[in-house]
């Protein structure tokens, strides 16, 4: 895959095991500047595996990510610090700090990885939650925020150092239609308004399909499917219809991989 000028991430045939597992099995994907990505899979296919890949958490057993034309793995522990600055990420699960409040969430890394003074911080943070609608809640701590409130602090705060790439790991999880669409909105403007790429993991088709600029399926460790949403609206293949349309089995197993039921079952009596 050719490395453009406007390319800032290159996953190039990346292969990933835990335990001798493999999780992927050469994974190519590219995301030019400024573009809204998604990733979909089955739960299990390794999709928030291959964000700490791209982040550098953990390394390929082979292939490479390339990010802002660097190869992440083979970059030492200062020069990965400093990358990682570059990337904001939005953890699956993700939480902000409960004793701190909505300023001070989207002040820490602020404060930690800058030596801006403190009236510069202010001005910054308060320009953050303005993006995310939420300038006039600064003051409040986190246990007075509804789920979407918290979940655009998170975003607020995952942009703070205006990261050239933000990863979002189901964004969309636990929230209503509403605050869905805004959060749905609010990752296309900042990616839009700030110029930053944006991969968005998730399960929610309908409303990624309505925000992004390309999509790409992973099942059984490999790139199933690609396309722009259009592409994928129009789709065919059994497996992108399947997620298009919410089917609960299809190409996509509904069991995680075991050994035959029987056996399983097997294996109990001889414990009884
Ligand atoms: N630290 C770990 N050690 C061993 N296996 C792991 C570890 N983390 C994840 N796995 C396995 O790797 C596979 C991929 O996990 P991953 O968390 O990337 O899936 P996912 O696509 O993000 O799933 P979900 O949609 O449920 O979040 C799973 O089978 C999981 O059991
Ligand atoms: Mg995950």
């Amino acid at each position: 895959m050719s490395m453009t000028p406007e390319t800032l991430v290159e996953v190039h045939d990346l292969n990933f095991s835990y335990d001798r597992r493999p999780i992927l099995k050469g994974v190519h994907m590219t995301m030019q500047r400024g573009q809204v990505v998604a990733i979909m899979g089955g739960s299990g296919s390794g999709k928030t595996t291959l964000l700490r890949l791209i982040s550098g958490a953990i390394k390929p057993t082979s292939g490479y990510v390339r990010f802002a034309g660097e190869v992440v793995h083979e970059l030492n522990r200062d020069a990965l610090f400093k990358l990682r600055r570059k990337m904001g990420m939005l953890f699956q699960f993700g939480a902000l700090f409960t004793d701190l409040s909505v300023f001070d969430n989207v002040a820490f890394q602020m404060r930690e990885h800058t030596n801006l003074p403190e009236s510069m911080i202010r001005d910054l943070v308060l320009m953050k939650l303005h993006a995310v609608g939420l300038r006039g809640a600064h003051h409040l701590m986190p246990n007075a925020l509804s789920g979407g409130m918290a979940r655009r602090v998170a975003l607020a705060r995952s942009i703070a150092l205006d990261p050239m790439l933000i990863m979002y790991d189901e964004p969309f999880t636990g929230l209503d239609p509403i605050s869905l669409s805004v959060i749905g909105n609010l990752i296309r403007r900042l990616s839009d308004a700030l110029g930053m790429t944006s991969i968005v993991v998730t399960h929610d088709v309908q409303e990624s399909l309505k925000i992004v600029d390309y999509v790409y399926f992973i099942a059984d460790g490999v790139i199933a499917a690609q396309g722009t949403p259009q592409e994928v609206r129009q789709s065919v293949a059994p497996f992108v219809h399947q997620f298009v349309h919410g089917e609960e089995d299809g190409p996509v197993p509904f069991h995680y991989p075991a050994q035959s039921y029987s056996r399983d079952l097997d294996l109990e009596d001889s414990i009884a």
